[in-house]
């Protein structure tokens, strides 16, 4: 017997990412990754090992733990001056699981979402496996999304437009008048402004907004993944008013129940414990791109200065030869075509690797580069 697979689930492409990582040797240096280089910080594994040890590994709300929430909303009060009641939020299973609930919620057969070209890989993906149709928004010069790019592309099927700033993979930052600007169209045109802001805490110049600032439809998508190192606990959350997250509730209670009780129990170390590991991070992230940048420069490569995340998205011509190239050389990068066509005359070089390492791929990029 032949197994049948759903025509739009077949069309979807297999990350870019994971295949350049496949084809790592033992020499290679990876600046392919798109995880924190650090340990999860020592208090918030014990979190983890005291909710194990106290047996507090069952089940817990669909929404997520009373306090974990409580620790979220207070969190967006104090970080991004949003007013989110613990009840217009929902922890998830990463970000991921966040972004596929926001966009399932809005996505019906044939509809529309904006997305940045490049982009995120997963934005795509979840809007084709929702039965939507993702419509590309080439990045300004500044590798920023524009309003004016937006309001061009808006149609009746449009239901969402996914913001991510700091960006994956450009490392941009978007302004307070271009977030307002966004969040006026989705307004004006009854969309969700899908905010994706997984960095937030890794910005080195400008600041973070919240969109959800401006508009009440704005759903807000955020993890403790990147701010602590915890990717692999799969922790996110997702906050929006109250119909909107009814809705990804019923999404999120039968296909994940509920997040993992013991990472809960982390996140909220992580949330309301101390935040020096934070700080570290970001200086020891800065360090590095200040590093990378000044000798991409001095080899000649075109770019455009990251002021966050921790990607650097220079312009190198033809992006899969340019990464199949440094690959030969022993250094993983991501081709930027893997984040969208407009990409790719762009490579991801990630810095979520030891200065070291950054100083030795240097070295063998200046033959290529
Ligand atoms: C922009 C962006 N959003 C979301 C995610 C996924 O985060 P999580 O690991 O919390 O699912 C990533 C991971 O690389 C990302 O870069």
């Amino acid at each position: 017997m032949i197994l049948r697979f759903a025509n739009h689930i077949a069309e979807i492409d297999i990350s870019g990412i994971r295949k350049s990582f496949e084809a790592a040797g033992a020499d290679t240096i990876n600046l392919g990754l798109g995880q924190p280089d650090f340990e999860t910080p020592d208090h918030v594994k014990e979190a983890a090992i005291e909710a194990i040890r106290e047996g507090f590994t069952g089940y817990t709300m669909n929404l997520g733990t009373a306090e974990l929430r409580a620790a979220i909303s207070e969190k967006f009060r104090q970080d991004n001056e949003l007013e989110y009641s613990p009840g217009e939020i929902m922890v998830t299973s990463g970000a991921s699981e966040a972004l596929f609930l926001a966009i399932a919620a809005v996505v019906e057969n044939g509809d529309e979402v904006l997305i940045g070209d490049p982009s995120f890989v997963s934005y795509s993906a979840l809007t084709r496996i929702t039965g939507g149709r993702p419509v590309s928004v080439p990045l300004d010069p500044d590798l920023k999304i524009s309003p004016e790019d937006v309001a061009e592309r808006i149609t009746e099927r449009t239901r969402a437009l996914i913001v991510n700033s700091p960006n994956n993979p450009t490392g941009s930052v978007q302004t307070a008048e271009e977030l307002r600007a966004l969040a006026d169209l989705a307004d004006d045109h009854d969309f969700a402004l899908v905010s994706d802001e997984v960095y937030e805490h890794m910005i080195y110049e400008g600041e973070h907004i919240s969109p959800a600032r401006y508009s009440d439809n704005v759903i807000t998508v955020n993890a403790v993944s990147k701010t602590y190192s915890m990717t692999g606990w799969r922790l996110g959350y997702v906050a929006a008013h109250e119909t909107a997250l009814q809705n990804m509730l019923k999404i999120h209670q039968f296909t994940q129940a509920s997040a993992s009780s013991i990472s809960q129990r982390a996140a909220q170390a992580a949330i309301t414990g101390p935040q020096d590991c934070v700080t570290y991070m970001r200086e020891v992230f800065k360090m590095r791109r200040d590093s990378l940048v000044k000798g991409l420069r001095d080899m000649g490569v075109e770019l455009v200065r990251p002021d966050g995340a921790f990607y650097v998205f220079p312009y190198v011509g033809d992006g899969d030869a340019a990464a199949s190239r440094l690959m030969n050389a022993g250094v993983v990068t991501v081709p930027g075509s893997a984040f969208g066509a407009h990409g790719a005359r762009h490579i991801r070089i990630s810095y979520a690797a030891a200065i070291e390492k950054i100083e030795e791929a240097l070295e063998r990029m200046k033959d290529i580069l």
